[in-house]
């Protein structure tokens, strides 16, 4: 290879890089995290919230986002706000066992607790020379599941973290068997958060609505927001839509030459409105089109899902928004709200 293009294949792997690492802040974020940061502060009543939507919608992304801010807010703040974790970013573990294991649960939170070397000082758990969480007390002491437990509340209280995301909630549930346990499993949560102060972020596909029906008293506990996909039906959400799909067009100008946009309507379509899905299928057009070093209307056909993969997930939206939609929201007539 001479030169000359190793030096253009080199550049246009750096572009897909810059593609991929593209973040869009669109609308559906925007409402998303307004939402949840309203409702995420000290003495909250809702001590869980449930993000759901589809597959692709960029839950995780906007998790990892949200957390990340947190933390950055905090660290630009007062000095005195050292050694404060004020979120905390996990996934719930798929053990391959048939129960949930809450012992890989807490260990992943002990890890990220015990990970950052500023500590508030003087804190009970906390080793104040090092700044780390006091391992032989938190920590190695016991490995049973109760001191793992206890470890974790102490941390959680002793780093005063506001919020714990755990993203793919529905692990819980598919590794739980009968209503009774999986009543059991979400008190757990319940009371880790009331104990501790930490406000709990179940992340999920629609799977994960079904912990609403569970019992009044959780049912009270939980508040649901929706991390809808964007319709085609809708105007507003059309247009939204078409903004992320020109972000991406502004990402990458000389690749796709100004002829993105004009592809909207069937990005739009085989997408279903989801934009991590969406930043996945522009991609995969861009690495194709790296192969033969010219952007076609082929590389993005063939970059599409296909239709198996596309109904599929359609599938699974239509019977997600058909539980979640109408019970969402009550409309104003059926409380004769005043207007
Ligand atoms: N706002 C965004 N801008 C650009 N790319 C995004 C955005 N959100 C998500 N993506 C991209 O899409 C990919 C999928 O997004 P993400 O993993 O957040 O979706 P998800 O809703 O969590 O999906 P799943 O239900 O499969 O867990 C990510 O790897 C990321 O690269
Ligand atoms: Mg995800």
């Amino acid at each position: 290879m001479n030169t000359e293009s190793s030096n253009e294949k080199s550049q246009g792997t750096s572009q897909i890089e810059a593609l991929a690492a593209k973040r869009i802040r669109h609308t559906r974020v925007n409402e998303v995290m307004t939402e949840l940061d309203t409702l995420i502060y000290p003495g909250s009543q809702d001590s869980i919230l449930l993000v759901c939507g589809p597959s692709g919608a960029g839950k995780t992304t906007l998790a990892r986002h949200m957390v990340d801010a947190a933390i950055r807010r905090a660290h630009g703040e007062l000095e005195a706000k050292r050694g404060i974790i004020p979120a905390i970013y996990t996934e719930a573990p798929s053990s391959g066992e048939n129960d949930f294991s809450w012992r890989l649960f807490y260990q992943r939170i002990l890890a990220q607790l015990d990970d950052d070397a500023d500590s508030p000082k003087l804190v009970y758990g906390i080793d104040p020379e090092s700044g780390r969480m006091n391992r032989s007390r938190a920590i190695n002491r016991g490995t049973t599941l109760a001191a793992l437990r206890t470890a974790v509340e102490r941390g959680l209280r002793a780093r005063q973290v506001q919020f714990l995301v755990i993203d793919e909630a529905a692990h819980i549930i598919r590794q739980t068997h009968g209503r009774n346990r999986l009543e059991i499993q979400l008190d757990t949560l319940k009371s880790l958060a009331n104990l501790c102060g930490t406000q709990m972020v179940l992340i999920g596909s629609y799977d994960l609505y079904n912990l609403v029906s569970l019992s009044g008293q959780l049912a009270r506990r939980i508040h649901v927001v929706h991390f809808e996909r964007y319709r085609q039906d809708r105007p507003e959400d059309a247009q939204a839509f078409a903004r992320c799909v020109s972000g991406f067009e502004k990402t990458l100008p000389e690749l796709w030459g100004g002829k993105l946009t004009r592809h909207t309507k069937a990005l739009h379509e085989n997408t279903l409105g989801c934009i991590g899905t969406l930043s996945g299928v522009l991609v995969r057009a861009a690495r194709l089109a790296s192969m033969t070093n010219a952007w076609t209307t082929a590389s993005l056909q063939r970059a599409f899902l296909t239709r198996a993969q596309h109904n599929r997930i359609l599938e699974e939206i239509l019977d997600g928004e058909a539980g979640i939609g109408p019970n969402l929201m009550y409309s104003a007539d059926e409380f004769q709200l005043a207007s």
